[in-house]
């Protein structure tokens, strides 16, 4: 029997940009049990040093922003020739209120996001292997459209389309996406005390109705890197927030 379609990475060097917390320190530890060499990469000290006793000698963590090249080349030329490259990064700041009350400034900020992932993918490219691939992270309000979410809703659709662009320039390296619902990671904690009710509330009718767990989105960024006929896709992980 073929094992084209086994959950392996034996001997693959995945890279994740964004990934000393949540979503994308998941995938690294995902990665790094399938049997791949891993290497991690975040901006704060603070995110860096938990993510190293978080886990150990397992995933190389290091640190990088992805509006800073010279950075992200240091991570990528320790790896030598990457198979995976997945950025997980937030990237910018989103301003959640009414676009007419947003100022251009608030706005635009959002779109670091985007800024940042076509600075992991210009950079990337030339360390990729032809039979590799990239997986960037967007998020329901792409196609979940709310009020008071324009930025976000923007910006996760231009990362959508972006995928597709890259998809079919850069083949046959695939470029997938993987568009995450909420989930319980650090991107909440600014909300203090509220935190919990917050959340709670975010998830209300959905289908599944509970904040969903960051290893339930790597699972979906690791089926993206194995499975070796999926290109310009997007994965949603979002407990059905999309059918609400
Ligand atoms: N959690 C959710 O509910 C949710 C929903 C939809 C979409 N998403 C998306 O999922 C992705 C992962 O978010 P998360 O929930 O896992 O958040 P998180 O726990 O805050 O993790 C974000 C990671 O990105 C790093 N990062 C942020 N800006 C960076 C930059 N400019 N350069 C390099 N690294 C950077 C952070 O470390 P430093 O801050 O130390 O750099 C951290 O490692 C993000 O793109 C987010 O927009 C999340």
């Amino acid at each position: 029997m073929s094992n084209t379609t086994a959950m392996s990475l034996s001997g693959k060097n995945v890279v994740v940009i964004g990934g000393t917390s949540g979503i994308g320190l998941a995938t690294a530890i995902a990665a790094s049990e399938l049997g791949a060499n891993v290497w991690a990469a975040g901006r704060s000290a603070a995110h860096i040093e938990k993510a190293r006793a978080t886990v150990g000698s397992r995933v190389t963590i290091m640190s990088a922003d992805t509006h800073d090249s010279a950075s992200l080349q240091a991570v990528f030329k320790e790896a030598g020739v990457i198979h995976h490259l997945v950025s997980a990064a937030t990237g910018g700041s989103r301003t959640m209120k009414p676009f007419v009350e947003q100022t251009d400034e608030q706005f635009q900020a959002a779109f670091g996001k985007l800024w940042g992932y076509s600075n992991v993918v210009r950079t990337g490219v030339p360390f990729l292997a032809q039979d590799g691939s990239i997986t960037l992270v967007s998020g329901a309000p792409a196609r979940k459209l709310k009020a008071n979410a324009s930025a976000l809703s923007c910006v996760g659709a231009a990362v959508e389309n972006l995928v597709r662009c890259l998809a079919i320039e850069l083949a046959p390296i695939r470029v997938n996406v993987v568009s995450p619902g909420i989930i319980d990671t650090a991107l909440f904690d600014g909300l203090g005390d509220k935190r919990d009710a917050a959340v709670a509330g975010m998830v209300k009718g959905q289908l599944i109705e509970r904040v969903g767990r960051p290893e339930e989105v790597a699972s979906a960024l690791i089926y993206l890197m194995n499975n070796g006929y999926a290109t310009g896709t997007t994965v949603d992980v979002d407990g059905g927030q999309l059918l609400r």
